[in-house]
């Protein structure tokens, strides 16, 4: 029976374990620089990531208003994570789901993709700006032209992501019962980062919410060049970034994100994603700027274990970096 005809029951069932991750003290690796770090372990959703959030407020929005039905087909282009997310919640609601990744996608991910039924559409050339997400882009127009009754999530521009993403500020205020002096957000589509601004403002909190980017992103900087880790960076303007709401960006490299990765599973015994580990680079390349005793928020977007292969692999790292040499 179709999930559709108990309308009721959907939102139970899509944000079933969604959010109200654990804050987790770092507590042997800062305690040196004189800061009390905090990280939000979104790897704790359902599908192991943030976008469970906000896959999860787009589709409920989008069949409370209509525009998605029993008989619709999810389209999204992604690096991975939103693509999971939005896969397992289609396989919850019987519906198809046709996903667009490139390359840069780790072959677990690709693996998770097609446990939950999603069809992956794969690009293969580079945009002008050395990503591929011009090119994905293009590729989901073609769907949406072609797949009957498709719908477009549009993690690049849907106002539910920033909605879906300013709960993870307020779970933090009332974790920590108050307001962290600084938060790192990595960023990509900046849904993460505009939605906790938002909920920032909204609160009227004091912290200063730094971006953390990929080298080569040309989100910041126009200095495009290319990445190897999934998730961080754009070679597409953002749809959601107010550079007001930041108090500063910072740009980490491949490599120092991986230092950042073995960094944490030396000192804490944790497996972090890619730009979780960027995020600790950017904390040690700020710790001249953020003053002792401060609290520090970071948002860690998933686990390690989908890049055992890539980050956790001494020869994808010798790959990567001879291609960097070349
Ligand atoms: C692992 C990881 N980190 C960071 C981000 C960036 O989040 P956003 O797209 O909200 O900027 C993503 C987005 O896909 C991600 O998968």
């Amino acid at each position: 029976m179709s999930v559709f005809t108990s309308k009721e029951n959907i939102t139970d069932l899509l944000e079933r374990g969604i959010g109200n991750t654990p804050l987790l003290k770092l507590q042997s690796l800062f305690a040196r620089l004189n800061m009390h770090v905090y990280a939000k372990m979104e790897m704790g959703n359902p599908s192991g990531s943030v976008k469970d959030r906000s896959a999860t407020r787009i589709l409920l929005e989008a069949i409370h208003n209509g525009e998605i039905n029993s008989e619709s087909t999810i389209i999204e282009s992604s690096s991975g994570n939103m693509g999971i997310a939005l896969a397992r919640l289609c396989k919850l609601l019987q519906l198809p789901s046709y996903i667009v990744v490139d390359p840069y996608i780790n072959q677990h991910a690709k693996k998770l993709l097609r446990s939950y039924g999603a069809n992956l559409v794969e690009v293969t050339e580079r945009d002008k700006n050395q990503g591929y997400l011009g090119n994905r882009l293009k590729k989901v127009q073609e769907l949406l032209d072609t797949v009957p009754n498709s719908y477009w999530t549009n993690q690049y521009g849907n106002p539910n992501v920033c909605i879906a993403h300013q709960r993870i500020f307020q779970e933090i205020l009332e974790q920590l019962g108050a307001a962290p002096d600084y938060m790192l957000v990595a960023t990509s589509t900046c849904g993460t980062l505009r939605g906790i601004a938002d909920a920032i403002e909204m609160s009227s909190s004091p912290t200063k919410l730094i971006a953390v980017d990929a080298e080569g992103s040309i989100l910041f900087e126009n200095q495009p060049k290319a990445r190897h880790i999934p998730g961080m960076g754009a070679s597409h303007p953002s749809a959601f970034l107010r550079r007001y709401q930041i108090d500063r960006y910072t740009l980490v490299s491949d490599y120092e994100a991986i230092q950042g990765c073995q960094i944490i599973q030396e000192h804490e015994g944790m497996l972090i994603g890619g730009s979780s580990g960027a995020l600790i680079a950017a904390l040690h390349k700020l710790k001249d700027y953020i003053p002792a005793n401060a609290s520090v928020a970071l948002l860690f977007p998933d686990s390690g274990e989908r890049y055992l292969d890539t980050i956790y692999n001494d020869l994808w790292i010798q790959q990567i970096s001879e291609k960097v040499m070349a």
